[in-house]
């Protein structure tokens, strides 16, 4: 990758199911982790990756990530007012000065390759990051789990995908990578396949929420078909890539990852965010005990 990364992509349209009836209208982007939503932490690790533009594909019916960035007029002139000014830097802080937000509509929901496809015209043919905020990636005060992948990405010349091993049973719900090791973290692809049952699987090697592509790719969209579950599958486009340009690696981020596309994951973020926090863990800590 030539140029250094400076757009990331977040597929940001879907609907949220398992979170309803809180989803019926809170986007799930926006459910908290303590006092920060999903989203927040995907477009601070996109920031810390070296991003100055954000592209949200979203639906028609979700406005609230918009409206999340946007300045806050009357709420930033009471803060003034009263002079709380670290709430005020709160508010404003969502986003930095640097930083715009773009956003592109998904006309229907024809899967992830569909919606990263949606953002082409704003993309052009540079290397861009996608974030799929469910997966919350922490590396407490260590690089995000996005600039680690930029950095290889820059030194590799080749498109990065983050992977994490998952049991064997749930290979089903992943993106399967078959990769040959090249050193501790990183693993060069020679195969990937979307949603595998488990007697399928190349391996336990899952493909998590975070990707550094060529623009490249947004041509092998367009000629990708429906696949795993009739959707236009972002796996299926990057196994092409890698059919054409020979080199894709998989990449194990340091730090943690918490699946907050579902409850459970949700909590433990909630938990683990609680427990970093001095102010809020003796609390929690008690709380759990008496529990
Ligand atoms: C998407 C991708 C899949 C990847 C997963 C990670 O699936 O298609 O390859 O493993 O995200 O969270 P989804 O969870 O949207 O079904």
């Amino acid at each position: 990758m030539s140029k250094p990364l400076r757009k990331v992509v977040f597929p940001v349209a879907g609907l949220g199911t398992r979170f309803l009836p809180a989803t019926k209208v809170v986007a799930k982007e926006m459910l908290p982790v303590l006092d920060k939503p999903l989203i927040q932490y995907a477009v601070d690790e996109a920031v810390d990756a070296g991003a100055d533009t954000l592209i949200f594909v979203t639906n028609r019916y979700k406005h609230a990530i918009a409206d999340y960035f946007d300045k806050a007029y009357e709420l930033e002139a009471k803060l003034q007012e009263k002079g709380k000014a670290e709430l005020l830097a709160l508010v404003q802080g969502t986003l930095p000065r640097h930083v715009r937000a773009i956003f592109v509509t998904q006309p229907e929901a024809l899967g992830l390759g569909h919606a990263v496809l949606c953002a082409k015209p704003v993309v052009g043919d540079e290397p861009f990051g996608v974030v799929l905020p469910d997966d919350l990636l922490w590396n407490g005060t260590g690089k995000g789990a996005l600039r680690q992948m930029t950095e290889l990405a820059e030194a590799q010349q080749a498109g990065v995908i983050a992977v994490e091993e998952v049991p064997h049973d749930e290979t089903d719900k992943y993106g399967i990578v078959d990769a040959t090791p090249v050193d501790e973290r990183s693993a060069s692809i020679r195969y990937m396949v979307e949603k595998p049952k488990p007697a399928d699987a190349p391996s336990n090697l899952a493909v998590v929420g975070r990707y550094v592509l060529p623009g490249r790719i947004f041509h092998l969209l367009e000629q990708t078909t429906p696949g795993a579950g009739g959707e236009i599958q972002l796996t299926d486009a990057i196994e092409a890539l890698l059919k054409e340009q020979g080199k894709v690696l998989a990449y194990r981020f340091e730090g943690i990852r918490f699946d907050c596309g579902n409850k459970a994951g949700l909590v433990r973020a909630t938990m683990h965010m609680a427990m970093q926090d001095p102010k809020l863990a003796p609390t929690v800590r008690a709380f759990l005990d008496q529990l």
